[in-house]
């Protein structure tokens, strides 16, 4: 046995201390998201529920929608930039694969160098940065953990592929979680399936796209009916599955701000559920689409914004996509800033 090494003991709860978002101003309507591809307003509402989304500008990178976001989070929890300890980035559209952006974002929020470091993953990304900081903060290693979801979806999704170009949008959400004396954060659950990796994948690769510069350029590609059929018959389970881990049942549920992926999947994960009727659902998807890893932060604040929900209630989260992969947990929601 060697020296004794010391471990602070890790018996605190983490909680959300505060929710900030920023939205591309740039709207594009389904009209002109038709203008390139063979569709139309009306198959992509009625199929998905969305109406617009939001594109960032060519030049407005992951790392400039995240820090507008964070800064409004830390100013909703009341936090100075220094007091934070870790920031990490959930995305999955950084095409700048190094240096990682949360050490970039770190910088231009004036924190004093935490830990930083980009978390891929794909839509279940923010659900699985938030259980990650929530043990961070619980295990001692970080008293405050920045947590940012983002992507820029305009940038990854071929203008001219009618099976993905409609869906996809652009923007960022930051949650600051840190210690508090009751839990809220609920306990993960999480996992993937690996074995239906290839539903959602970068097609071609960049080596091979390097191999050969004049063939064509990596993209998302999605065999979206596949993605649709995991989703609406796995991804109820996982959501009882955090309700119990919780200790709670669906009554006890104020909110639920599922992963804005398509407004038929939701339908069909809150009847699988059992969903009181009375329980609001998110439903950012027709004025955001979906943003992957940035959903479930965004969809949280249009809730509170809206008043559909407020600080302070119990919601549960769930979040779900490339992998396959899935998190979820229930949650006390946090304050927007004033
Ligand atoms: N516009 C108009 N018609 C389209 C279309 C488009 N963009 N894309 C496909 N179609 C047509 C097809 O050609 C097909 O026509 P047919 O019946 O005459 O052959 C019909 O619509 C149905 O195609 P299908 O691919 O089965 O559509 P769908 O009902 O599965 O809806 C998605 C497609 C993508 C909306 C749906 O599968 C989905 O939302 N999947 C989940 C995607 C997702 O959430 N991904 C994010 C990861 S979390």
């Amino acid at each position: 046995m060697g020296t004794q090494i010391t471990m602070p003991a890790g018996v605190r709860q983490a909680a959300m201390l505060g929710l900030g978002v920023h939205r591309p101003e740039r709207v594009v309507s389904n009209d002109e998201i038709c203008e390139l591809i063979d569709s139309n307003d009306e198959w992509i509402r009625t199929r998905t529920g969305i109406r617009n989304r939001r594109f960032a500008e060519p030049k407005e990178s992951v790392i400039d929608m995240s820090v507008p976001a964070a800064q409004k989070a830390l100013e909703a929890a009341g936090v100075e930039p220094e007091q934070i300890g870790a920031v990490i980035v959930a995305t999955s559209t950084y095409v700048m694969q190094t240096p990682p952006a949360a050490a970039v974002v770190a910088d231009r929020l004036g924190t004093k160098g935490p830990a930083a470091f980009d978390l891929g993953g794909g839509c279940a990304g923010f659900c699985t940065a938030l259980a990650l900081a929530s043990d961070m903060v619980r295990g001692g290693s970080s008293d405050k953990v920045l947590v940012i979801g983002v992507e820029q979806m305009s940038v990854t999704t071929d203008p001219y592929d009618r099976s993905t170009r409609f869906i996809f949008g652009d923007g960022a959400g930051a949650v600051v979680v840190g210690a508090t004396d009751a839990a809220g954060i609920g306990p993960v659950s999480w996992g993937s399936d690996g074995s239906q990796a290839d539903a959602i994948v970068q097609e071609p690769g960049w080596l091979d796209f390097i191999d050969n510069p004049t063939g064509p350029r990596p993209f998302i590609k999605m065999a979206g009916t596949a993605v649709f059929r995991w989703a609406a018959f796995e991804m109820g389970k996982v959501a009882l599955d955090a309700v119990e881990k919780a200790g709670l049942s669906v009554d006890d549920l104020d909110a639920f701000v599922p992963h804005q992926a398509n407004a038929r999947i939701t339908e069909v994960i809150a009847r699988s559920m059992k969903l009181p009727e009375t329980v609001p659902v998110a439903d950012d998807i027709e004025e955001t689409g979906n943003t992957s890893a940035a959903s479930v932060p965004l969809a949280m604040e249009a809730m509170l914004r809206k008043g559909e929900a407020k600080a302070g209630d119990t919601a549960l989260l769930l979040a779900f996509g490339a992998g396959l992969s899935y998190a979820a947990q229930v949650v006390t929601l946090p304050p927007l800033q004033s």
